[in-house]
Parts: C-alpha cells; sequence; structure tokens
C-alpha cells in the first residue's frame, strides 16, 4: 500500500492548479488592427494529422465508462462500473473516466465535452472530410448522456462518481473494480457553482453539435443546460467534494462566464449576451487555458462576436489580446515559458493540456482575425498576424507529434516512437478479454504496475502530460505527472489537427 500512497499524492499534484498571470498586467493598453488581410502562406506537412486526429477521438473510446455498445473499436476494454449510481437509486452508467485511474469526475468531464464540442464546431467541415464527424459525435453523446442522467431535478446534479482515495491506492481495470464507488451530488444545501456552470457550458456547447442531426435531442440538451445555468447562478457556493484532485482554484466567476458565452452562442438569446456584458470585469487577465480556468476561452469566444461586429464586448477583445501576448514567447508582455526546445511549459503535470488548450483558442482567434480582415494583434511594439499565430500552434502540435528534441510522440500509437508506459490502470495490465479472472488491487500494485515492459495495451491516440521543462521525459508508469493522459488534454487537439488538415487543400 505504501507504493499506492506514494502513488496517489502524485495524481493529486497532477491537477494542481492556480491563477498564474501577474495582476499588474491589467493595465496594458492592447487592441485588434483592423486592416487589410495579409497573405497565408500554406505550411508545409511533416505529419500526418489526418492519422493524428483519428486517434485522437479513437482515445475516447478507452476512457468510456459503463456498457460498451457492439460497435466499441477499442477491443481490449470491456464493460465496466454497471451498478454506478445504484448506491444512491440512481443511473448513472457512463461517460468518462478522467485519466489514468477509475473516477468519474464531472467538473473535467463537462471541460472535456465543451471543448471537444467546441473544436467540431468551428471544424466540422474538416473533421467531415477527414470521415470523423461520426466518431466526434459519439464521442461527445457518449458524455452528454451520462450528464442528462446525472441532472435529476433543476436543482441537484450528481457530479461524481467514485472514490478518489481508495481508487488512487488500488492499481485495477475498470472491467475488476471493486473500490467503493460512492456518489456526490450538489443541491440548493451544498452548491457547486463551478461544475455546474462547466455542466451548462457543456450541454449548450453539445446542441450546437447536434442541432443540424439530431434537433429533439439538441433541444434537450439546450434545455437542460439552461435550467442547470439557472441553478449555477442561483446557489452560489463551491464544490469542495473533488478535493484535492479537482480544486478550482479560479473560484467560479470563469465558468459562470464560459456557460453564459455558450448559452448565448448556443441560443441566441440576449439574456445571456447581457449577463456577459454587464460582468465583464469579472473576467481577468490570464495565462492559461485549462480544466480550472476558462477566462481565456470566453475571452477568445466573444472576441470573435466582437470581430464580427458586436461592439458591446470590446472587453472581452483586449482580455483575450492580453492572453495571446501573455502565451506567445519573445514579446514584451511575455509570461509563459517554453522548454528550450520550445513547447510552451506552464507546471509539471499534465502540462500538455495547456498547451493544447491555449493553441487552440489562439487558432480560433486567428480564424477570425482573418476572416474580419484583421492585420493582427500588437504585443507592445511586437505584431502578430494571424498567420504568425497558427505558426505558433503548429509548431507546438508539431512538437506534441515528434518535431522536438527526443524525437518522439507524445501520443501513444502515434510515429515510430511514442510512450510506453502510459500511466493508465487498464492499459497497463492485461486486457479483461485475455486474462478473464479478477486481478485485485494489490496485484495490479504488483506485477502490473512496477512492470519494466510497455504497456500490454496501446491506449491508441492518449496524449501524455509531456516532457519536463527541460524537454526530457522518463517513459515510466510512475511518473504520472509526465505519462498520464486527460480527457482534456485530447480534446482541443481535435480542433487544432481539423484546423491544420486544411492546409493541405
Ligand atoms: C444495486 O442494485 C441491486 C438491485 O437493485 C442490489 O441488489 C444491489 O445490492 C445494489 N448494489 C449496491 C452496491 O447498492
Ligand atoms: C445535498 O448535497 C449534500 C452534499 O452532497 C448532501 O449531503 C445532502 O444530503 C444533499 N441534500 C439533499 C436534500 O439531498
Ligand atoms: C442562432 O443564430 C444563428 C445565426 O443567425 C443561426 O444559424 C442559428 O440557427 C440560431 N440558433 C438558434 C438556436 O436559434
Ligand atoms: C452578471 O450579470 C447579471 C445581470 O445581467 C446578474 O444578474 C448576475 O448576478 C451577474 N453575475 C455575476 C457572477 O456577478
Amino acid at each position: 500500500m505504501t507504493a499506492g500512497n506514494r502513488f496517489g499524492s502524485s495524481e493529486s499534484v497532477r491537477r494542481r492548479s492556480k491563477t498564474s498571470c501577474l495582476p499588474f498586467m491589467n493595465m496594458i493598453k492592447l487592441q485588434f488592427l483592423v486592416g487589410a488581410m495579409l497573405a497565408m502562406e500554406a505550411q508545409g506537412l511533416e505529419f500526418d494529422y489526418r492519422d493524428a486526429l483519428e486517434k485522437s477521438l479513437f482515445f475516447y473510446e478507452g476512457q468510456r465508462s459503463g456498457k460498451l455498445p457492439v460497435h466499441q473499436r477499442m477491443t481490449w476494454r470491456g464493460d465496466s462500473a454497471l451498478v454506478d449510481g445504484n448506491v444512491s437509486q440512481v443511473d448513472l452508467t457512463g461517460g468518462y473516466y478522467d485519466a489514468g485511474d477509475n473516477v468519474k469526475y464531472q467538473f473535467p468531464m463537462a471541460f472535456t465535452i465543451t471543448l471537444l464540442s467546441w473544436s467540431v464546431i468551428e471544424y466540422e467541415e474538416e473533421i467531415l472530410m477527414a470521415g470523423q464527424l461520426q466518431f466526434a459525435h459519439e464521442s461527445i453523446r457518449w458524455a452528454t448522456d451520462y450528464f442528462l442522467k446525472a441532472v435529476t431535478g433543476p436543482t441537484q446534479i450528481w457530479v461524481q462518481v467514485g472514490d478518489p482515495y481508495s481508487d488512487h491506492i488500488c492499481w485495477e481495470r475498470p472491467e475488476d473494480m471493486d473500490t467503493p464507488r460512492m456518489t456526490l451530488q450538489i443541491n440548493e444545501t451544498s452548491p457547486g457553482t463551478e461544475v455546474a456552470a462547466e455542466t451548462a457550458a457543456a450541454l449548450a456547447a453539445a446542441s450546437m453539435v447536434f442541432r443540424a442531426s439530431d434537433p429533439d435531442y439538441a433541444e434537450r440538451l439546450l434545455d437542460t443546460a439552461m435550467t442547470v445555468f439557472d441553478f449555477a447562478d442561483s446557489y452560489r457556493g463551491t464544490f469542495h467534494g473533488a478535493c484535492p484532485f479537482y480544486c478550482s482554484a479560479s473560484g467560479y466567476h470563469d465558468e459562470l462566464l464560459w456557460a453564459a458565452a455558450w448559452l448565448y452562442r448556443a441560443s441566441n438569446n440576449t439574456q445571456f449576451l447581457q449577463y456577459v456584458v454587464d460582468n465583464s470585469t469579472l473576467s481577468n487577465d490570464v495565462c492559461e487555458f485549462s480544466w480550472d480556468n476558462k477566462h481565456a476561452g470566453t475571452q477568445i469566444l466573444l472576441s470573435k462576436l466582437y470581430l464580427a461586429g458586436e461592439t458591446s464586448l470590446e472587453p472581452y477583445a483586449k482580455q483575450a489580446a492580453a492572453f495571446v501576448c501573455h502565451v506567445l514567447p519573445r514579446n514584451p508582455w511575455s509570461q509563459v515559458s517554453y522548454t528550450p526546445g520550445g513547447l510552451l511549459y506552464v507546471r509539471l503535470g499534465a502540462n500538455t493540456q495547456y498547451v493544447t488548450g491555449s493553441s487552440f483558442i489562439i487558432v480560433v482567434l486567428a480564424d477570425a482575425l482573418a476572416h474580419a480582415n484583421g492585420e493582427g494583434l500588437m504585443c507592445g511594439n511586437v505584431l502578430y498576424n494571424s498567420q504568425d499565430l497558427f505558426a505558433h500552434a503548429k509548431r507546438q502540435v508539431d512538437y506534441i507529434l515528434g518535431a522536438n528534441p527526443l524525437g518522439m510522440s507524445y501520443m501513444a500509437g502515434f510515429g515510430p516512437k511514442y510512450p510506453t508506459q502510459v500511466h493508465h490502470r487498464s492499459a497497463s495490465i492485461i486486457s479483461i478479454h485475455e486474462i478473464t479472472r479478477h486481478i485485485s488491487c494489490g496485484e495490479g500494485f504488483m506485477n502490473w504496475f512496477p512492470s519494466a515492459s510497455p504497456n500490454p495495451n496501446v491506449l491508441v491516440g492518449a496524449i501524455v502530460g509531456g516532457p519536463d521543462i527541460n524537454d526530457d521525459y522518463r517513459d515510466s508508469r510512475r511518473d504520472s505527472s509526465c505519462t498520464e493522459p486527460t480527457t482534456y488534454i485530447n480534446s482541443g487537439f481535435v480542433g487544432l489537427l481539423a484546423r491544420f488538415l486544411r492546409e493541405e487543400n
């Protein structure tokens, strides 16, 4: 059990977060320049983005909880957690395991789905052309079906299944799980504004994804999103049930604004536009976009509307510009570190989430700028045009896929060299279909966790936390801050890959 305890604490480190920008940055004057659109040069392709896109979505099949569908492609997985919710007489089967463990945390799950939906909304045509739209829809629906079950009343949402402590001291396939599957809810007396608002954002964004193909489902998602947003806004408070694993350091204003922005996009209801306009001062200057802090996502989502003529959103556009300046290297307002090999580095522990998340929203902004014939944005005396923003994001994508000092891809199953010891319970233990007997927590920790061999199952498409600040990477299951995948690392990557596929044509 000592191995388990050690291991448990390293998993909590992975999820630590903080608000990282210096407050004086609020005073910088930043603006979008609107002028002639600059020609965009086609960029040479080094990697098979289509293959990477397919794998990014494939990964979500490995994270599935519940009864697997007959057409499940990641065949080494089996059904798991079939009585989730049972202890509270509610059906909470389905949804996703967040990372390398077997807990279902709604907060990061919902963020994953908001971002995945955004990827599809923004680059649907490219995803369709790559033959992946059906799989993108399935990966979103796997979670939205679950959210619809988890919202059991106008002021009641089940937000977690599983006990992180007993789960973390156990190395077990989800198919064998015998750790407690406790359930946590939020309600009027124990509200959870962050998780409720993120759920509203996910449902609203997903409603846009399904609007054309399944309007009834989209309507149901949007109705539920509005109900859940009312709950989030009316009963304010932070849910601490997921601490210390998913503690929100940024507070809940970012989720409220993010949800309102998505509700406006999804419904066109100007009440939500009013909400974000009235509360724009709550949107702080930030340096990261993550499961915890969504301010930059809201700023860029609303900048698109600003660039399309919605002038009341100017404060968000200014904040979005500040975010981009902070994140890009080599300008007077740069705040974020980079590894010597050129990877954006915010902090150890699922660092690639900051890379994929910020690169995705920067590309969305670059497209919006180009569309508005914007010349670019100024960071002090440095001008970035759309093409510069694309080049930055492409460099980050290519680093993850193999253009890095170690010459390896950080996506399992992609390219000739990739992580073989992904920190993931089900991938690291032989498939339930090969050894059908129960493999206990202890046996998992003794025989499978410390094994020097590659994982018996390749969790194809999983992007791991990635290298440290020196571009070093130890391919070891023990090093969860670098070798663990999470659902929210992949979600923005889907949109990025789809966008860079367009450059091929
Ligand atoms: C789950 O439900 C079944 C039947 O409803 C019951 O027999 C079983 O004891 C329940 N399990 C738990 C863990 O509550
Ligand atoms: C509200 O949620 C809290 C915390 O999850 C729980 O202890 C309490 O029983 C819930 N209240 C009701 C009325 O269900
Ligand atoms: C919102 O407006 C857009 C653009 O006019 C339109 O395409 C979309 O269908 C509208 N959505 C809803 C839910 O009415
Ligand atoms: C945002 O503004 C609305 C009015 O449009 C107000 O009702 C709401 O309480 C504000 N939200 C926050 C988080 O202050």
